[in-house]
């Protein structure tokens, strides 16, 4: 071990105690998505109790801050701090005290993680080759959360972004890493398909709206298997189909309502194009009419393969190379990917699951929980990262 490795170990050590209290603190008060005043409030304190240059900001919740080591480029890491509307079930002394609502998605675990890699940074100033931007991001779980945060300017001089989520499925102890696709990106639609209502029993006076409709899911289905490589993926669900309310009547209206995932970036654009025309004709040529909003919303988590090599090694100071594995993308969504789009990144999995003590529940789950040794390896983990970054003259 070298002298800065051995100090990054005294110093996260030395904040350990402080940083599960900081855990346990979010834990029990946690906020809905644009709705983290108390909880930017206190990251602000926790901020200013450790001297750390706070960023001034525009936007109401969320927030930044920065440590300026020695002359040289600057990296980003990002936390999301807001929680779900999901009552919690269990019977930790630091159980969530707000009604419905709690960290099931342990983002209280991310933003302390953050504030570690500052005050430990805060103390390595004078090693550090640069400067290193903590983002506090509002509303991963809604909508805008990364675009605020990037509209403050908080990408500007910046050369990589890093961010990290706990994952149940992993063993605390463990980092799952992958170049290249991590998570999906997210699109919605809802179709209004308009037909001519009338008698169940004279179908020919109608234009029959739920047949239409019917053949609109069967075509979705297509549009996967028959326009996208098999080597890529992509998923379209039809989650909510409503029309009509009784036996005799063909009614007027179909909406259906669902969701598109993909791998790729040009994926997406191929299914987005081809949707709508595809759909339309289809449903001009039985006669109906149709509305469709169809919402872009979140991109591809893709992982930027040098950035991604670079935190592998990191990884491996930090656990060593058993415990870095391959992370396993998902069909999950994740805002991440905004910041990836603006700066070369890298997100990955933080194995924070535990058998023996009953830690296996997934995100969102009531009684999901994280493996608080997992802010410890977090924050050796980051550091190392933000070294490393900031030394490689190549990126
Ligand atoms: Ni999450």
């Amino acid at each position: 071990m070298n002298h800065l490795e051995v100090k990054i170990n005294e110093l996260v050590d030395k904040y350990y105690s402080n940083l599960l209290e900081i855990r346990r603190h979010l834990h029990m008060y946690p906020e809905l998505s644009n709705q983290e005043y108390k909880t930017t409030n206190f990251i602000n304190q926790e901020l200013d109790k450790a001297n750390i240059q706070r960023l001034s900001l525009n936007c109401q919740t969320g927030t930044a801050a920065e440590i300026k080591g020695l002359d040289g480029p600057t990296v980003a890491l990002r936390a999301d701090i807001d929680a779900l509307p999901i009552q919690e079930e269990s019977d930790l002394p630091f159980r969530s005290v707000i009604d419905g609502i709690s960290h099931m998605c342990g983002h209280d675990v991310h933003t302390t993680i953050a504030l570690g890699v500052g005050f430990v940074l805060q103390e390595l100033k004078h090693l550090l080759p640069g400067t290193v931007r903590l983002i506090f991001q509002p509303a991963e779980e809604s909508e805008g959360g990364a675009e605020s945060m990037i509209a403050e300017g908080l990408l500007n001089d910046v050369k990589a972004i890093i961010g990290l989520h706990n994952m149940p499925d992993l063993p605390v102890g463990t980092i799952g890493v992958k170049e290249g696709f991590l998570m999906a990106s997210v699109d919605d639609f809802t179709i209004k398909i308009k037909g001519k209502g009338g008698h169940a029993a004279l179908p020919e006076k109608a234009v029959d709206p739920i047949v239409i409709g019917s053949s609109v899911v069967s075509l979705l289905q297509t549009l996967v298997s028959r326009t996208i490589s098999p080597k890529e993926s992509a998923v379209i669900t039809v989650g909510a189909f409503q029309a009509g309310n009784t036996h005799n009547v063909i009614p007027e209206f179909a909406v259906l309502k669902g969701t598109v995932r993909t791998s790729n970036e040009s994926v997406r654009m191929q299914i987005h194009e081809k949707f709508e025309t595809m759909v339309q004709n289809l449903v001009h040529s039985l006669g109906g009419e149709v509305e469709i909003d169809y919402q872009l919303l979140v991109p591809t988590v893709f992982n930027h393969s040098k950035i991604t090599s670079v935190v592998r090694e990191a990884a491996i100071l930090t656990v060593g190379t058993d415990h870095v594995v391959t992370a396993e993308s998902t069909m999950g969504g994740e805002d991440f990917s905004f910041y990836q789009q603006k700066v070369p990144g890298c997100y990955l999995w933080l194995g924070s699951g535990n058998k023996e003590k009953g830690i296996t529940y997934g995100w969102h789950h009531p009684k999901f929980m994280v493996d608080e040794e997992a802010i410890k390896v977090g924050v050796k983990l980051m550091v190392q990262s933000v070294f490393k970054l900031l030394k490689d003259k190549t990126i």
